[in-house]
């Protein structure tokens, strides 16, 4: 079994992306700039948050997190989209999902200007992964791609199987491994939690991607020895062993599959910080006009 370690890789990316950033602020006399809006006190979601604009200004980029309280109305934040998308200041803007009941995401979503849609959630992006064409490719699929890469995996032929359809993870994933691209060129099942046999299913992969959001999920019996395994799970448990007071799980019972796996990514240490990695290429991007004029 090898490490697919996301602290060293995510280190090395932040340090090029640091570089690329002191560039742009040479030439053009501001730093690209990350806008998050944040709604309410879910405590993954701060903490996500507040990763995000550490992040930022350890690369060189300006963050600013804009927090509503739960009762900001629709109305409200959307005005607030507007104003952002007008404002030539920002580069990039996210707003950090789930949103209270009241909120429609989707409107949200579609609020934002695609060209500053660093999360790659808008229906414009999304078409255009899908279509192959120059556009911001979601965080965590994207890091996930540049971590394959910098172990250059080989994943021609491969069979893949996605556990989770979600729109952030699993669905993107599942287009990102399939294209015709290294890495990519995957055979692959898009598995949930409609799936007759999963167990059966994850048992032919030759790569996993674990994204359901449960504890343990995916255990040694699902897995065939040798299987490349990819863990997207961060399922937080309140803890009395760690400073912040939290635990973090994987989907993926580690101790049992990890000896039966030929790659494996650690949870905490592995697609969370590429998940930061892919935010930060796009908001380089999104500053740089590389993809958008
Ligand atoms: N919630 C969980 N993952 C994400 C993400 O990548 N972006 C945003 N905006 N919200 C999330």
């Amino acid at each position: 079994m090898k490490l697919l370690d996301g602290k060293l890789v995510s280190e090395k990316i932040k340090q090029d992306i640091k570089a690329e950033a002191a560039e742009f602020t040479a030439k053009t006399g501001r730093k690209p700039h990350l806008v998050a809006i944040l709604v309410g006190h879910d405590g993954g979601s701060e903490t996500y948050v507040a990763s995000k604009m550490r992040n930022c200004s350890l690369v060189g980029f300006d963050s600013s997190n804009l927090h509503y309280e739960d009762d900001v109305t629709e109305a409200e934040l959307l005005e607030r989209i507007r104003e952002l998308n007008a404002d030539p200041e920002v580069d990039g803007l996210i707003v950090q999902l789930p949103l209270p009941a009241h909120i429609d995401p989707e409107k949200v979503t579609e609020a934002i200007d695609y060209r500053k849609d660093v999360d790659g959630f808008h229906p414009v992006n999304l078409g255009r992964m899908l279509r192959n064409l120059p556009c911001f490719i979601p965080a965590t699929p994207f890091g996930i791609m540049l971590m394959l890469e910098h172990y250059r995996i080989e994943t021609a032929g491969k069979h893949a199987v996605v556990v989770g359809r979600s729109n952030i993870v699993g669905s993107p994933m599942s287009v990102l491994l399939a294209r015709n691209a290294n890495p990519g060129n995957c055979t692959v099942t898009l598995t949930h939690s409609r799936t007759n046999d999963l167990k059966a299913e994850v048992l032919r992969a030759d790569i996993i991607v674990a994204a359901i959001g449960r504890k343990n999920f995916i255990t040694a019996d699902m897995v065939k020895p040798g299987a490349i395994v990819i863990d997207v799970g961060i399922n937080r448990e309140i803890s009395t062993q760690t400073k912040s007071g939290y635990k973090l799980y994987g989907d993926v019972d580690f101790e049992q599959v990890a000896p039966k796996s030929s790659w494996i990514t650690p949870v905490p240490g592995g697609v969370g910080l590429m998940t930061i990695i892919g935010l930060l290429k796009n908001t380089l991007a999104a500053a740089k006009k590389t993809i958008y004029s």
